[in-house]
């Protein structure tokens, strides 16, 4: 099972990390159901280059929703086949 974290800390938060989690809930509802989860975080400690997403141990800043579908195809799809 692929972990999937959004920070929706409150600077995250205010740097649109909703948008975030709804694209990747998407992605893995359409591409992946069940293999991956996606999980809400509180601050993961790098607020200003938010928002943060960490994918298994790896960190990713300053995500937008239009960033999603790349990050889904290089670190969660290939793991999940
Ligand atoms: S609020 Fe997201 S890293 Fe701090």
């Amino acid at each position: 099972m692929i972990v999937v974290e959004v920070c929706v800390g409150s600077s995250c938060f205010l740097r649109g990390s909703e948008g975030v989690v709804k694209a990747f809930q998407s992605l893995i509802e359409e591409k992946c159901p069940g293999q991956a989860v996606l999980k809400g975080s509180f601050c993961m400690g790098q607020c200003t280059t938010g928002v943060t997403v960490r994918i298994q141990d790896r960190y990713f800043s300053c995500v937008t929703p239009q960033d999603v579908s790349a990050l889904f195809e290089k670190y969660i799809l290939p793991n999940v086949r």
